[in-house]
């Protein structure tokens, strides 16, 4: 098993593809801490903990807390390496988006996005990074996204808050390599979660994204999981400071002539 023993914290993992990442890991033989955001989803989390210890996770925990919320994140990750008996991998794949056109976008609709998608990443990168470093290492994967260098209409927030985390990544990368902290990014492209409800809903716009993607199908959760199990793995052990995409192509811009 690639992740044996290992002890993951994986926010937002209770839909998508951080659910599919909880899953996946818990079958490569590691602990793992399953934060949710709201108490209407606490039911559903508690239950997909179950069903990872049941699937052969050594231990499995639900943990709710908003990534925005400095002291939510200090308490999901004490909890969480109290719980599971340390910390040495972190999923930070918590995200939010909403379509809305630059100059309609007010300040409260920026915020949010930023607050979740990048401040509440660097919060968990902080939080578990220390707890890493007083350990002797540890791996951070953050979700990214095609849109830390595609630019998407409609979405300048989300575009922003991921272009941000691209170079906190890379200057992540660089401080915490001499405590042997690897730090990374996946970048899926156009995956079939909740977040794509939008698109999943209307079968013209459906169409229409996948005519942007080369292998011609929108992607699954469990192939965004795959990269991040083997990132996190010893596999990747020289990786560090970069992105790997997963989009089907999406990024070589096939309407290009
Ligand atoms: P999703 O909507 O199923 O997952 C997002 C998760 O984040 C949800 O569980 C949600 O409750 C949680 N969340 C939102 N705000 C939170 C907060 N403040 N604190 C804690 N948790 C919070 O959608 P999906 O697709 O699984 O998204 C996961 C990540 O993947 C996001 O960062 C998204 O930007 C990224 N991504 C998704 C792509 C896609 O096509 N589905 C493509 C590229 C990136
Ligand atoms: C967004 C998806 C979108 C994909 C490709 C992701 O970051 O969350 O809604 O389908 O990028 O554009």
């Amino acid at each position: 098993m690639l992740l044996d023993s290992r002890k993951a914290i994986v926010t937002g993992g209770n839909t998508g593809i951080g659910k599919a990442s909880a899953q996946r890991l818990a079958r490569e033989g590691a602990s793992v801490c399953v934060n949710y955001y709201s108490d209407q989803e606490a039911e559903g989390a508690d239950q997909l903990a179950a069903e990872l210890r049941q699937g052969g996770a050594p231990k499995a925990i639900a943990v709710q807390g908003d990534v925005g919320r400095e002291q939510d994140v200090v308490r999901l990750v004490s909890q969480a390496a109290e719980e599971l008996g340390g910390l040495d991998l972190l999923v930070n794949n918590a995200g939010i988006e909403k379509q809305i056109p630059l100059l309609e976008m007010g300040l409260a609709d920026w915020s949010a996005v930023l607050q979740t998608n990048l401040t509440g990443a660097f919060l968990c990168l902080r939080e578990a990074g220390k707890v890493m470093a007083g350990a002797g290492g540890g791996v951070i994967v953050n979700m990214s996204s095609v849109h830390e260098f595609i630019p998407w209409p409609g979405f300048a927030h989300y575009c922003a808050s991921k272009g941000g985390i691209k170079l906190l990544m890379e200057t992540a990368a660089r401080e915490l390599a001499p405590k042997k902290i690897r730090v990374l990014n996946i970048a899926p492209g156009a995956i079939i979660t909740p977040i794509n409800k939008f698109v999943l809903d209307d079968p013209e716009q459906e169409h229409a994204v996948e005519s942007e993607i080369p292998l011609g199908r929108m992607g699954s959760a469990e192939e965004i999981a795959a990269a991040v199990a083997w990132a996190a793995s010893a596999e990747a052990g020289y990786i560090t400071g970069t992105t790997i995409v997963v989009d089907g192509g999406m990024s070589l811009y096939p309407k290009f002539v």
